[in-house]
């Protein structure tokens, strides 16, 4: 019985674990810690501050077991994968790590103990490696192994000098390789025949002692460490007894499935194909399961260029339909147990692949085709034109170096530098058309800084916080090579985790810092050109400059209140159509942290009934606690899907489709193509408030709504004003509505009341409360009947002079109302007087005493008034006046 690869991590694992190493999972395959570095690519990477001192942990020694990838950017082993032994773009790193705890003696002695002790390898299949200069190394392999000198070789090259990269932690090493046997041509490292495959390499044990800058060392760590790395798919072989990688019992079983799926024999023509498939499905699987998505830029496309070549080889193997997706469930079986991450990434993993194979074949044939003509009459050695490989990628979506890859077994090579000068020829008359659209001026920045600086990778759908280098600084306009504190500075990363204003989703806020000691607060970011994001920042301390590596970090709490209410527009935007129907569809959205807005076209305002209805079936979706997924897929897809179509957004290739919410029947309750970031699950937008319903135009509504933290502050400021009120009432705040409807009711009564009271009382009635008016004087011989009263409403006045008339029979009555300082009067004159006195000319007079203007009616009755209140006995006295003077001069 040989040992499984899932029992040799284990035991490799545990050994350590067992020697007071905690054990710690594999990190993440998107660096954390690195924004230079593409995938984590060595066990070391996650570590990598620690060794420095920057962080530190509650352990001093460590072991894991960390995926890698080795495809794009430094070291990429995508062209050798399928054809060598040994060359994998996804492998697993065991490794043992020291920080300042033992160093070289204790790290050999537990490399030894574990392959001859635990593993039982014969002492005489290892041979080590030490740097030429290192004797201490020498001394005690000698003394712990008892190796024989001439199996501690001393290596003067690079080959024995690790290094992270051109900054980081680095030191001289010693490599164990095991002898497979004099079958197998090849010699010893070091050796003139080292590159044959007898001796393999199967851990690298390093001193980590320096720190390098641009690959020099410029200081020493604070405290010698070690760093191991081995090959967990090459130790399986040797534990294994086979000499190939892929003969071990992990790949056997991926490669069994790729061979069942496509009733294909494993072996002859088919191997290389079928290695490819199986270490391809590896990355890929893990790729997604850590949050990579096929993209045409950055780490999408190394995915998907990773995608695509195996697709090609399950091609050859004639599937007929999409494979890649039907191996998953073989990944998850043999890999499953040690990443859990795989499992809960299984449908996601599986729905990727299959949209991105479904859509490839749409071109693979005809691009083969292509191919096949293209390379017609070539022998091997000859060179394909670069043109044609440029073609092949923009045309057919052929990665170049899938093009190499299908070349490659006639041994015909691509002219790379032709695939260049053809992409940059396509670039320029990019810019040609750009130019020539009318594009503003200012834009043309953005445009020479995204074609300069490539576009930025957007990290934040998965991650708060991220390391970016900076690209790029902009200051009023113009390009500035550094800023410092006071300055407000655009600055372009890498890659951020700051959303870009899109969509109707406002740009994250939070802060830039360096280990240097920059401080800036980031107000607002936006996206320029669709790819550029740009952060506008104001440096609180420090400075920053172009090829800063920085850290980048969102305001939090602002994002997650976006993120509710982004999700809620979505649950709004379903609730609206079922209740007022599928005319409703989006046509603007504001998506901040304090609210969202939403504008729907729908003919009329909507009811009090129609906004409780769609309320209350959002706050249901919220209590479901649904998960909200993603997913990547072509527009046309997505629409068959059924998802909504966001308003002004422009699709490119590829969409995210977010659903969200279920139905009683299980139907996803909405589903719309958007970029923007959501809550992961409902519950966590808390609680949605409609807080207002609007028209924007003709035949579009917006309602107004908040959520979580900021709709409970809404509901309760409310409660709180009823609690006032109820006080004030001196009532329980349930009885307030009853109560205010009884004092409503009770003010009109008392009005009415008022009204009469202050009629009897102008009539000389003495109604309610109030006095006798006096009678009436005798002015020129006739009786005139005036009276001037506060408050007395002037819609009255007509009613009340025609009243007195009556009362005196024959005469001029008068009568000025007060209100708010104004007056309003009417003077009326009994019809058996209209020839002698004329209504009109006499309140002339009256007006002109209160200062006012006009006036009038007819000769037994006319109105007016005057702004100034004060002087109404003095239009009394005009209007008696006026009588004595008409009579005087009958
Ligand atoms: N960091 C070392 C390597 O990757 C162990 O080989």
């Amino acid at each position: 019985m040989t040992i499984s690869t899932n029992d040799i991590r284990r035991s490799f694992l545990d050994y350590f674990g067992s020697n007071g190493h905690r054990i710690v999972p594999s990190a993440p395959l998107v660096p954390q810690n690195d924004p230079t570095l593409m995938f984590v690519n060595a066990g070391m990477v996650p570590f990598k501050n620690v060794f420095t001192g920057l962080e530190t942990r509650p352990y001093s020694t460590a072991t894991s077991s960390q995926k890698c990838v080795r495809a794009g950017g430094k070291h990429n082993d995508l062209d050798n994968v399928g054809y060598t032994a040994r060359h994998h773009t996804f492998f697993e790193m065991l490794g043992n790590f020291s920080f300042g705890d033992y160093f070289k003696e204790q790290a050999i002695t537990h490399a030894w103990t574990l392959l001859t002790k635990e593993w039982g390898l014969p002492a005489d299949k290892l041979t080590a490696t030490v740097f030429h200069t290192d004797d201490q190394a020498f001394d005690l392999w000698k003394k712990i192994a008892g190796l024989p000198d001439h199996r501690i070789i001393r290596i003067p090259t690079k080959d024995n000098f690790w290094a992270m990269g051109a900054d980081g932690p680095c030191g001289p090493c010693s490599e164990i390789f095991y002898d497979h046997g004099d079958h197998i041509p090849g010699g010893p490292p070091g050796s003139p025949d080292e590159d044959g495959d007898r001796f393999v390499e199967i851990w690298n044990l390093v001193f980590m002692q320096h720190v390098q800058e641009a690959d020099a060392i410029v200081g020493d760590l604070p405290r010698p460490s070690i760093d191991t790395g081995m090959g967990l798919e090459r130790v399986a072989a040797v534990l294994q007894g086979v000499h190939d990688n892929y003969d071990t019992d992990t790949f056997k079983a991926l490669i069994a499935a790729s061979g069942a799926l496509t009733h294909t024999a494993t072996d002859g023509a088919n191997q290389a194909s079928h290695r490819v498939i199986a270490d391809h499905l590896r990355c890929a699987g893990f790729l997604v399961a850590d949050g990579v998505l096929p993209a045409n830029e950055g780490r999408g496309y190394v995915l998907r260029r990773i995608m695509r070549r195996a697709m090609r080889h399950a091609h050859i193997l004639g599937a007929k339909e999409p494979l890649m997706h039907r191996l998953v469930p073989a990944l998850v079986t043999e890999m499953g147990a040690a990443y859990p991450e795989l499992l809960r990434a299984q449908p996601l993993i599986e729905a990727t692949l299959q949209q991105e194979e479904t859509r490839f074949r749409q071109t693979l044939d005809k691009g083969l085709r292509l191919l096949d003509d293209a390379t017609t009459g070539m022998t091997s050695g000859d060179v394909l034109a670069g043109e044609t490989a440029f073609k092949l990628y923009d045309t057919y979506g052929f990665p170049y170096d899938l093009t190499e890859d299908a070349l490659r077994v006639q041994g015909f090579r691509v002219d790379r530098a032709g695939f260049d000068a053809a992409m940059t020829e396509q670039k320029r008359a990019a810019r040609a058309a750009w130019k020539g659209s009318g594009a503003k001026a200012s834009d043309e920045l953005w445009f020479d800084l995204a074609e300069e600086v490539g576009a930025t990778e957007f990290t934040g759908y998965a991650s708060d916080t991220g390391q970016g280098v900076v690209l790029a600084l902009v200051k009023d306009g113009a390009r500035v090579t550094s800023a410092t504190a006071g300055e407000q500075v655009d600055v372009i990363v890498n890659q951020t985790p700051f959303y870009g204003e899109s969509g109707g989703q406002v740009g994250d806020a939070g802060t830039i810092a360096s280990e240097a000691g920059l401080a800036a607060e980031v107000s607002d970011t936006s996206k320029q050109l669709g790819k550029l994001w740009v952060h506008h920042a104001r440096l609180t301390a420090g400075e920053i400059k172009v090829g800063d590596t920085v850290t980048l970090a969102i305001d939090v709490a602002r994002r997650a209140a976006i993120r509710a209410n982004h999700s809620a527009t979505h649950l709004l935007h379903e609730a609206l159509r079922q209740r007022l129907g599928t005319h409703v569809a989006q046509k603007g959205s504001l998506v901040a942290p304090e609210r969202l807005r939403f504008d729907v076209s729908h003919p009329n305002a909507m009811s009090a009934e129609e906004l409780a209805v769609a309320e209350a079936a959002v706050n249901a979706q919220i209590r479901r606690n649904g998960a909200v997924e993603t997913r990547l897929m072509t527009p046309d897809d997505a629409i068959q899907m059924g998802a909504m179509a966001l308003f002004g957004e422009k699709y490119g290739d590829e969409v995210r489709v977010v659903s969200m919410g279920s139905e009683d029947d299980g139907k996803t309750y909405s589903i719309e193509l958007c970029g923007g970031t959501h809550v992961t699950a409902l519950g966590d937008i808390g609680v949605f408030k409609i807080v207002g319903e609007s028209a924007v135009s003709s035949g579009v509504r917006r309602v107004e709504a908040l959520t979580g933290e900021a709709a409970r502050a809404y509901l309760n400021a409310r409660d709180e004003k009823l609690r006032e009120a109820a006080a004030t009432l001196k009532t329980a705040p349930d009885d307030v509505p009853a109560r205010v409807a009884a004092l409503v009711e009770e003010r009109r009564r008392l009005e009415r009341e008022l009204a009469e009271a202050r009629k009897a009382l102008a009539l000389g009635g003495g109604g309610a409360g109030g006095a006798a008016a006096p009678g009436p004087e005798t002015v020129a011989g006739v009786a005139f009947a005036a009276q001037v009263l506060d408050g007395f409403d002037a819609k009255g006045l007509r009613g009340a002079v025609d009243d007195s008339k009556a009362r005196i029979g024959s005469g001029v009555a008068m009568l000025v109302a007060v209100n708010d300082g104004r007056a309003s009067v009417a003077v009326g004159v009994t019809d058996d007087l209209v020839g002698r006195f004329n209504a009109v000319d006499l309140l002339k007079r009256a007006v002109a005493a209160l200062g006012g203007q006009g006036g009038g009616g007819r000769p037994d009755m006319a109105q007016g008034g005057g702004p100034d209140g004060t002087k109404a006995s003095a239009a009394v006295d005009a209007v008696r006046a006026g009588l004595e003077e008409v009579a005087a001069s009958a």
